[in-house]
């Protein structure tokens, strides 16, 4: 594991850019992971910027969501896909057919998630896969459990997260209950992994990830057993790192 540790949120989101960027140059039709929540969003800022100024070009570039909730539906402001839209897609010149986000309306979740594990390998997999970090250490919406679920799957969202979510919402009842996300295979099978967070509320997360034991206890931890990942986190976050 690579750790970059920098001063600010702006940084890590200068930083995360930077290494997205360089995948795009380096293979211009890469296919990325990507997530949402408010870490990535500093990140998602500097590209668009670099898309503007630079020419940073995402013409050839596929993406694919980690997760999305179930019950919402694209046109909902509270649902992935608008975030996406949002914050990133409609700014970029990305070709909408190239957007893969696991669909909320599905009436079967497993079909939904056979289906969105046959599009990741018909695209030749992702070359990198972008996450951020739950309180609880989830890494897309793949919650502490008694044992790491592999493919794209249903999820129940435990309290934490569904408490540490409200503040996006109204209140806390509008929250979605369930979710379909990746599983840890299909995470763990990106070529390169970037791991983000930033602030003290993620600091015990970080430290269980990068130096705790490997335990779907704390489903970021599988990390660590991965060819390649880079973290790049804000000093908050690295707290608890020696
Ligand atoms: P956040 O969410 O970026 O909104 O803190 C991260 C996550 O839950 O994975």
């Amino acid at each position: 594991m690579r750790v970059i540790i920098t001063d600010s949120y702006e940084q890590m989101g200068f930083e995360a850019a930077k290494l997205v960027a360089g995948q795009i140059y380096l293979k211009p039709n890469s296919v990325l992971g990507l997530t949402t929540g408010s870490t990535p969003l500093a990140m998602y800022e500097r590209l668009l910027a670099l898309h503007k100024t630079d020419g940073l070009d995402f013409s050839e570039v596929t993406t694919f969501n980690l997760d999305e909730y179930i019950g919402l539906s694209a046109y909902n402001p509270h649902s992935y896909y608008y975030y996406m839209q949002e914050n990133f897609f409609k700014h970029i010149n990305i070709n909408q057919e190239n957007i893969y986000i696991p669909n909320g309306m599905t009436n079967d979740v497993t079909a939904e998630g056979i289906h969105y594990e046959q599009l990741i390998a018909s695209k030749g997999g992702i070359d990198l896969q972008v996450l951020g970090i739950g309180q609880n250490a989830h890494i897309g919406f793949n919650e502490p459990d008694v044992r790491f679920v592999a493919d794209t799957h249903m999820v129940e969202l435990n309290e934490e997260t569904i408490l540490a979510n409200s503040r996006f919402f109204n209140n806390i009842d509008e929250v979605p209950r369930c979710a379909i996300s990746m599983g840890i295979k299909t995470i763990m099978m990106a070529n390169r992994i970037l791991l983000l967070a930033n602030g003290r509320n993620k600091a015990k997360a970080i430290y269980k990830a990068l130096c705790g034991d490997i335990t779907p206890q704390a489903p970021a931890s599988i990390l660590q057993l991965h060819r390649d990942v880079v973290v790049i986190i804000d000093k908050e976050a690295a707290e608890f790192l020696s």
